[in-house]
């Protein structure tokens, strides 16, 4: 038993921030922004929008491709670390959103990796035949807890949602996920308020998106590089393989460094970052809505999706879409 993506759906926000407004906020430049990042604009949740209303656009986009409706759902996956409220998780706002009654329904925070962690265990569950369709998904409101006064983080992140509907099949389908995460990186990426902790760890810290990015990218790079190895390993297959890239979308420089590393041309690299900047876990499966939808990615074709982000988190899926 495998399982196989049935359909697609992504949302985002309507209120768009260029990176010429940015530079009416904090002490940045377009260009710096665009060669450092790749990234020119970003989508920003309305002030009454929620993680759930982004994810609601993004499932019933995807539903909607897969043909199938509430009753047809086994199971709802969310990767996310900016949920609505700590309980009822966000999948669970979404059956109610959506009218689907009964099935299991939780969130898995894995930061920008959130949307693997959330397809592994989907494809998991539906492999050993406990599910037969499980509705995936990605949705972030990560602008909730962006510092905008510091020119350091604040250009990165984005708003956005993306699903897929996965349903068990003869064939893969999802060929394999890789999951993984160090915690030992927990101080070079993080959040640092939660419930039971209510206050930052140290007078030094504020409650906002805290990153040292220039240790995060070359972790990102090396790691992203392990991780492709491992995912062409464990399928005995050569780098030359793979018909599609589709990346976390955070930032150009890292694309393009696991492109290479797979010596694969930017054509066959799925970028959306430029539109949306990092949106974490929404922003894989965005990108692959995007491509299944202007019809660069066809029935058959063999598609690699990786992450990385904080925890550190990251992970691969290999696809045959
Ligand atoms: N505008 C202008 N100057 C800036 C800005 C800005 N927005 N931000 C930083 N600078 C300055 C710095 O202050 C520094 O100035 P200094 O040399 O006078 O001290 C200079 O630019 C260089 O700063 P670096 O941090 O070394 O710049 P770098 O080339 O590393 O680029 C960036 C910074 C874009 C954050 C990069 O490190 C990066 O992308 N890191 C990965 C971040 C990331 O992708 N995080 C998410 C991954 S995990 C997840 O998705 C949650």
């Amino acid at each position: 038993m495998y399982s196989r993506i049935i359909g697609t759906g992504r949302y985002l926000p309507e209120r768009v921030l260029t990176n010429a407004d940015l530079e009416k906020m904090v002490d940045t430049t377009d260009e710096w922004i665009r060669t450092r990042t790749g990234i020119e604009r970003r989508h920003i949740a309305a002030d009454d929008q929620t993680t759930c209303d982004l994810a609601e656009g993004a499932v019933r986009e995807a539903m909607s491709a897969a043909g199938i409706g509430p009753d047809d759902v086994d199971m709802l996956v969310v990767g996310t670390t900016t949920p609505d409220q700590i309980f009822p998780n966000v999948g669970c706002l979404l059956q109610k959103r959506l009218g689907i009654h009964g099935c299991a329904a939780f969130s898995v925070e894995a930061a920008c990796t959130g949307f693997i962690y959330a397809l592994g265990v989907a494809d998991k569950f539906i492999r050993c035949g406990d599910v037969k369709t499980a509705v995936v998904v990605g949705a972030e409101t990560l602008s909730r807890i962006v510092d905008w006064t510091d020119r350091s983080s604040c250009v990165l992140f984005g708003d956005g949602a993306g699903a897929v509907v996965l349903q068990a099949a003869d064939e893969p389908g999802i060929v394999s996920t890789h999951l993984h995460a160090d915690g030992k990186y927990k101080d070079l990426l993080f959040y640092p308020t939660g419930v039971s902790k209510k206050t930052p760890d140290r007078e030094d810290m504020q409650d906002v998106l805290t990153m040292r990015g220039n240790e995060v990218f070359k972790v990102a790079v090396s790691t992203l590089g392990r991780i492709v190895d491992e995912t062409l390993e464990a399928n005995d297959l050569d780098k030359h393989d793979i018909d599609w890239l589709i990346p976390h979308q955070a930032n150009m420089r890292i694309i393009k460094a696991t492109a290479r590393k797979l010596d694969m041309p930017m054509e066959r690299v799925i970028v959306t970052v430029q539109e949306h900047g990092n949106t974490s876990a929404a922003s894989v499966p965005m990108a692959l809505d995007l491509a299944v939808r202007d019809g660069r990615i066809k029935r058959g074709e063999r598609l690699l999706l990786e992450a990385f982000g904080g925890g550190f988190t990251w992970g691969s899926a290999l696809i045959t879409y």
